[in-house]
């Protein structure tokens, strides 16, 4: 371990004399680099020091990225980090998406416009609690073995093609080219990963460097402990730390410094609120941790990126999930608890940071952002069009039926996300109860004879049932996949049904129909039927509403209190999974965007439960929870 910490040592300070920069020569051209005599960063040959904030571009609607944008900006903040993630633009090995929602340019050329310099994280790997951290969820059918974060060379391929792709794109941009982008991260907090396989970080470092070259500088963060930094950082990039309110700043960058002993003191990812997953109280920092963390760091002279500064949403199915000794799937609101709320609002936080950014460097000259007015859409009557299990909705929203004798996985299905349907016949002459046994990944409604009757959970461990259905005779498990690991060990988290058994036999054949559920399209000559309320015992119920909306649409929150679980699409957008029974998050944040003037309609799949009003209501206030601003 002591000889392993003398090599890093050694390796930092042959760097420190080969990158010292002769301030005269780079000034008055495009460039970003390290003053190593000074402790500073340089910015086109002048010492700079920035105070940047996280803004995921794939979290907001593309409409907002300036509002956001600008919105860092007023807050004296000059420069912005975001990671790329890598499934929104290569979502196929041969399909590449880099317009509309997904035009990263444009994100880094607004980010230009408005002022801010970039803190650009490629990954491959992000976490950002995000569907598999980021990576594709294809990885997982084509290379079933895989192994994720290390030099595993078939990994290494699809790596090599995606940043080659993203690294091309983005080099007009890098400082050196005239462009915003004055830091690259090489992969993302790699010391927390237990593989630590230092061959892996060497050869991204290699695919890095060959591509930006001096135009911009790589970096590596890590949380500022010695162990993580000794797998995280790696030759040929800047290493940084991350911590929050709860940490020393003092004794954090004491431990940057003894793998980094020369060269400005950063932070990059202060946490100014956190991450909440469903089921729990919702997270929240004080603005006065928040407020004194900052200007500690501040007062010191360093460099710190303010994790997240404005979180957004988890859209549709792209939220991740934690492991561990618990499976925790993250909220679809990543509010975060951050300085701007969901919907882009300021909220008493941004006013203390912005107060201790002024103390330390120049404030631009613009409007103070006030909060957006909402829109107050009342309460919509939701009809119910068709059962997801009525054959009609399985030919328009399933895949093909088949029929198999082992258990296809999402990803054997060649599914991203949403549900599988597994349909059997129960074995017949067997006891009138039976033991139904199964492990599901991550959450299955368990029917018999088209009757509820319990539901399997990764999260509450629940994988042995009884079947207290006297003489049932067919069985059906829908399982929901509920966002791929996003962090920590065993990522390789296939979704499935394993291990099924029924009084300790297996069950010898099943019907099989995956719904991907990305497209509501399908219910659109649909009329409506009558249905009861209550608990849904026969398979999850597709429901419609319209309401009109008079003048310019606004921001609003889908309230789904007295409501299951369920998934919310508003004129086609797929606002992502609503689960109140589980909460803390309550509503949905609507972007303005997505609705239009006149005829709206809102669209449910809800899998558990309708209440007896059938209604749902639009409001001007989120619901995530015990809010407790200090
Ligand atoms: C720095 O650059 C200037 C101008 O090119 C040159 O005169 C000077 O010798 C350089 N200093 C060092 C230390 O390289
Ligand atoms: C913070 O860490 C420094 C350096 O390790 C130490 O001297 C100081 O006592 C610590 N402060 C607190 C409040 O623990
Ligand atoms: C709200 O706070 C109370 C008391 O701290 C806690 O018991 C409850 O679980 C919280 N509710 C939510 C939705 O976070
Ligand atoms: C600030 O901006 C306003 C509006 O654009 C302008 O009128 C004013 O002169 C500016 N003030 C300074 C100090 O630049
Ligand atoms: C499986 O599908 C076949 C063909 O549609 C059907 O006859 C059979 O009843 C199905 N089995 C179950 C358990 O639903
Ligand atoms: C399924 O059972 C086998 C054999 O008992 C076991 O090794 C395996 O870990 C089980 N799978 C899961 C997902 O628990």
């Amino acid at each position: 371990m002591w000889k392993f910490l003398l090599l890093n040592l050694v390796l930092a300070l042959t760097a420190t004399a080969l990158d010292t920069i002769n301030i005269s020569e780079t000034q008055g051209s495009y460039g970003f680099a390290v003053d190593y005599q000074n402790n500073q960063f340089l910015l086109d040959g002048q010492p700079f020091r920035y105070v940047s904030g996280s803004f995921h571009y794939f979290r907001t609607p593309r409409h907002y990225w300036r509002d956001r944008l600008r919105k860092l900006r007023a807050a004296g903040l000059n420069a912005v980090s975001t990671y790329v993630e890598w499934s929104l633009h290569q979502p196929q090995p041969d399909t590449w998406m880099w317009s509309g929602e997904a035009d990263l340019m444009h994100f880094l050329n607004l980010a230009q416009e408005e002022g801010l310099m970039v803190l650009l994280r490629p990954g491959p790997y992000i976490c950002a609690e995000r569907d598999l951290g980021g990576l594709p969820y294809w990885l997982l059918n084509r290379v079933p073995d895989i192994r994720f974060r290390t030099n595993d060379q078939r990994y290494m391929g699809y790596v090599t093609v995606y940043l080659n792709e993203v690294l091309k794109k983005i080099k007009p941009l890098l400082r050196g080219q005239g462009g915003p982008i004055i830091m690259v991260q090489v992969e993302n907090e790699y010391g927390s990963y237990s593989a630590c396989d230092i061959q892996y970080m060497v050869s991204l470092q290699q695919l890095f460097s060959h591509h930006v070259g001096t135009d911009a500088l790589l970096y590596t963060t890590d949380g500022a402990l010695v162990k993580m930094l000794q797998c995280g950082v790696v030759t040929g990039a800047y290493a940084t730390v991350d911590f929050g309110v709860y940490s020393n700043v003092t004794k954090a960058f004491e431990i940057m410094r003894i793998f980094q002993p020369r060269g400005p003191l950063v932070n990059s990812e202060f946490y100014p609120g956190w991450l909440t997953h469903w089921g729990e109280p919702f997270q929240t920092v004080g603005k006065r941790a928040v407020k004194t963390k900052l200007y500690e760091m501040l007062s010191v002279g360093a460099s710190v990126n303010i994790y997240m500064f404005y979180g957004g949403t988890n859209f549709g199915f792209t939220s991740g999930a934690n492991g561990g000794e618990t499976f925790s799937p993250q909220l679809t609101s990543y509010d975060y608890d951050a300085p701007l709320t969901e919907a882009g609002d300021p909220t008493p936080k941004y006013f203390a940071i912005r107060d201790v950014i002024a103390k330390y460097l120049p404030m631009p000259n613009l409007t103070i952002p006030t909060i957006s007015p909402k829109g107050d859409y009342g309460p919509i009557l939701m009809e119910s069009i068709i059962n997801l299990f009525d054959p009609l909705a399985r030919t328009l929203f399933g895949t093909n039926q088949i029929t198999t004798t082992t258990l296809p996985t999402f990803e054997s299905l060649d599914l991203p996300y949403g549900l599988v349907l597994y349909e059997a016949y129960l074995p017949q002459g067997g006891p009138d109860s039976s033991i139904l046994h199964a492990i599901a990944t991550d959450r299955a409604l368990v029917y018999v004879d088209s009757h509820l009757v319990s539901t399997l959970s990764r999260t509450q461990k629940t994988s042995t049932i009884p079947l207290e259905q006297p003489y049932g005779s067919r069985i059906q498990l829908l399982l929901e996949n509920q966002g791929h690991l996003n962090y920590g060990s065993g990522m390789e988290d296939f979704k499935g049904l394993w291990n099924v058994t029924v009084n300790g036999s297996p069950i010898p054949q099943w019907n099989v129909t995956g719904f991907r559920l990305n497209t509501v399209k399908p219910l659109r000559n649909l009329e409506s039927t009558r249905s009861n309320h209550g608990t849904l015992n026969n398979g999850p119920v597709f429901l419609k509403g319209e309401f009109t909306i008079e003048g310019k649409p606004l921001d609003t929150f889908l309230d789904t209190t007295g409501w299951g679980k369920g998934v919310a699409y508003i004129n086609g957008h797929n606002l992502g999974r609503y689960w109140p029974l589980a909460g803390p998050q309550m509503t949905l944040y609507v972007p303005a965007p997505y609705l239009r003037r006149g005829q709206n309609e809102l669209i449910l799949l809800e899998l558990e439960f309708v209440p007896r009003t059938k209604k749902m209501t639009f409001v001007t206030v989120p619901k995530l929870g015990n809010n407790t601003e200090t």
